[in-house]
């Protein structure tokens, strides 16, 4: 009998984050550090919790990192930790995910949006002192500010920190995107007075639920954070000295995140080429993302900007290639949100009708890489 010729593989789908790529290399590390979490069964707060924070605090070179449930409440023990709240303005940009403001308003304060620079997609430290000054006019005390590390990109901190310093204002880094960043040689952690991060699932360190964490080089402030995140507890367990939250780590997130630590700087490396590929190959067919002098994004996203964006996102997925729009709304157009001070923000409004974010992980390969491309400059031609 005739043997019937295989039929060609075909291709694997290309695809937006591919977290099962990682598991595939993680499988047998992960899946034994979740059966030793199972066997010694201290579910929260447990022993991996203790040396994550510890690794975490060698990684950014920060001393304490206290972690917690998400990153949203991370952005919120930080404000409250330094009492922040009803009456105080903190200027939050424009062009981000809506976390920064929820975690303002949920600590009593109000957000003022700002915009951010058409350059890198961060807050314009123009327009963090017009911000400032629309807070005054509207009665408020300027009392901190959130610098996003939107994409990757660490925030303008050397132009950031003088303004903040100035007004007195408790600078706030968000880098939910951007842990394992750096900029001039300082790692993400050690930039602003406070620094916070997510471990969700997509994030370019991230874990199997939800998971963030707080870095501090000040031990009290962290002992702060630390009482806040456990119900305010004192130095007994049924001692209570402020009004907290419960927002614990788990045990197995822990686990998940020890593991994947190992691996950190070899993915953040893997998606720096790709970067580099889809920036080579792309040239000016579209506006790139920027990546300023002495800073190293760790490419939470690739964010491009093309006109006619949704035609383009439309003609990709008809050919196999998902994207995504971060953000489709400037927070301040967002209803929950639209009743807050803000300023002029031409820049959010550009950008968020024409960015478009491509596939990025360490585990696109180069014909996948070839294909998005090749697929990119057909949508635009
Ligand atoms: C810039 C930014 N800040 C904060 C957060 C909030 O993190 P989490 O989802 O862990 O609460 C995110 C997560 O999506 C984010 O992208």
């Amino acid at each position: 009998m005739l043997e019937r010729p295989l039929a060609a593989r075909p291709a694997p789908a290309i695809r937006f984050v591919d977290l099962q790529a990682q598991r595939a290399r993680l499988a047998g590390r992960i899946d034994a550090a979740i059966q030793r979490v199972l066997g010694h069964g201290n579910f929260v707060l447990g022993p991996e919790v203790a040396e994550l924070e510890q690794k975490l605090a060698g990684w950014c070179g920060v001393p304490h990192v206290v972690t917690c449930a998400n990153g949203t409440d991370a952005l919120n023990l930080a404000l409250r930790a330094r009492d922040i709240g009803q009456g105080d303005a903190v200027i939050v940009p424009a062009f981000t995910f809506v976390a920064a403001a929820e975690a303002v308003v949920l600590a009593g304060a109000t957000p003022v949006f700002a915009d951010v620079r058409e350059s890198d997609f961060t807050l314009d430290p123009a327009s963090l002192e017009a911000a400032i000054a629309e807070a005054r006019r509207q009665g408020l005390r300027p009392a901190a500010a959130v610098a996003v590390d939107l994409f990757g990109q660490p925030a303008d901190y050397p132009a950031l920190e003088p303004i903040a310093r100035r007004h007195n204002l408790y600078l706030v880094a968000d880098a939910a995107q951007s842990f394992g960043a750096s900029l001039n040689d300082r790692p993400v952690g050690g930039w602003g007075d406070v620094t916070c991060t997510s471990f969700f699932p997509s994030k370019p360190l991230g874990c199997y639920g939800d998971g963030g964490a707080l870095m501090t080089t000040d031990s009290a402030v962290a002992g702060l954070y630390r009482s806040l995140r456990m119900h305010g507890q004192g130095e007994d367990r049924y001692d209570h000295h402020r009004i907290g939250v419960n927002s614990r780590l788990d045990s197995l997130q822990a686990a998940v995140l020890l593991a994947k630590l190992e691996i950190f700087q070899d993915e953040i490396e893997k998606r720096q080429i790709v970067a580099e590929r889809y920036g080579a190959m792309l040239g000016e067919r579209v506006t790139l993302p920027h990546i300023r002098p002495g800073a190293r994004s760790v490419w939470a996203q690739y964010t491009i900007r093309v006109r006619n964006r949704d035609t383009v996102a439309q003609r990709l997925r008809e050919r196999g290639v998902p994207t995504a729009i971060h953000y489709p709304r400037s927070l301040s157009a967002q209803p929950a949100y639209a009743a807050f001070p803000c300023v002029g923000i031409p820049v959010t409004e550009r950008l968020a009708r024409e960015v478009l974010s491509l596939p990025m992980h360490a585990y696109l390969d180069m014909e996948q890489q070839d294909e998005i491309v090749a697929r990119l400059i057909e949508a635009v031609s």
